[in-house]
């Protein structure tokens, strides 16, 4: 049985047979991979695509999907092995995790950090609790990583720009009134790294970097790939010659959960919106963001409005990337 936590546990064959397999669903959209098959989407964030996709994407494979939402309607769960449980939690993860289980063949969940403290958060407590003890497999619909949002992301990338290895990929910190969670940004790098891409980051300050653990694995998987992974706070240098795009907004890391302290950095990246005059740079390139996104904040209107944005496919992809990845899930684990 495996899990889909992080496309970082998921080989580049693998990642591509998903791909693939997402083509062909989105040419023949009904299937029967869930067919007598429940899945449980639990989710403690708000969402539009996510809970959409998922939902409409079992019903297309013949499945059952329940939606929880896990900030309210369900009990608070204890996660702590040991834990005396005189406070809050009604529930321990060991029972809500194994009892879900015998409902559903598959568990997805959508839970962001709390913005608290990275050195725990980082290790993604909550849905590592439930993988270890769920006997189903549990798919991440983002947590620290947003896994399902890189698929879709390369399904959009290889449709537009063909074979993408050794093309070059931007991700650029965009501004946002405030702090956001790193999961995309650490999932673009992952993807477009281990797809053969030439990765740079535009980044206002170097307390924009992300989390080692991503920054380090998308320098190696470029190093695999022969591609080369930089980072840069010059935007001239960033958009020359770009082949592709993508724009995310996240908190600097030094100052989690202290953000007052990030606001003189996060003024360095006041003039990074995308704008025509910095697509102009780029090699013809196309731009994404995951979605939902600030126009006017992000990127202006006149390139959202553009033939090079390729959002709209991007969050249209969600919907094939996850049948295919439901699908190769519940075949592992039959
Ligand atoms: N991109 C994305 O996950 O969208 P939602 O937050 O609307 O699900």
């Amino acid at each position: 049985m495996r899990h889909f936590l992080s496309t970082e546990d998921w080989s580049r064959n693998e990642l591509q047979s998903i791909l693939d397999r997402a083509r062909e669903l989105r040419s023949s959209p009904m299937g029967d991979a869930l067919k007598g098959k429940s899945v449980a989407l639990m989710f403690f964030n708000p969402s539009l695509r996510t809970r959409s996709s998922f939902d409409i994407g079992v019903h297309q494979l013949g499945g059952h999907a329940i939606i929880l939402d896990a900030q309210g309607q369900t009990w608070p769960v204890e996660f702590e092995e040991g834990a005396v449980m005189d406070g809050g939690p009604e529930e321990h993860v060991k029972e809500a995790a194994r009892v879900l289980s015998r409902y559903a063949d598959l568990i997805a969940i959508r839970c962001f950090p709390k913005f608290q403290d990275w050195e725990a958060e980082r290790e993604d407590p909550l849905i590592t609790a439930y993988a270890k003890h769920a006997t189903v497999p549990v798919i991440n619909m983002e947590t620290i990583v947003h896994p399902c949002q890189e698929l879709a992301m390369m399904l959009a990338l290889q449709d537009r720009h063909g074979d993408v290895s050794g093309k070059d990929f931007l991700l650029t910190w965009v501004p946002h009134p405030k702090p956001l969670n790193t999961a995309v940004a650490n999932s673009a790098v992952l993807m477009a790294s281990k797809m053969g891409m030439n990765v740079r980051m535009l980044i206002p300050d170097e307390v924009y970097e992300l989390d080692e653990r991503y920054m380090d694995a998308a320098e190696r998987f470029c190093g695999e790939n022969n591609a080369r992974f930089s980072v840069t706070t010059n935007v001239e240098e960033a958009y020359a010659g770009a082949h592709a795009v993508y724009a995310k907004s996240w908190g600097a890391l030094p100052f989690y959960g202290a953000w007052e302290g990030e606001a003189p950095y996060r003024a360095k990246g006041a003039g990074f919106m995308i704008d025509d005059a910095k697509m102009a740079l780029t090699d013809n390139a196309t731009v994404s963001h995951c979605l939902p996104m600030r126009r006017n904040v992000k990127i202006a209107d006149s390139v959202v409005d553009s033939p090079a944005f390729l959002g709209i496919e991007e969050a249209e992809n969600r919907l094939h990337v996850q049948k295919a990845m439901m699908e190769r899930l519940v075949q592992d684990s039959d």
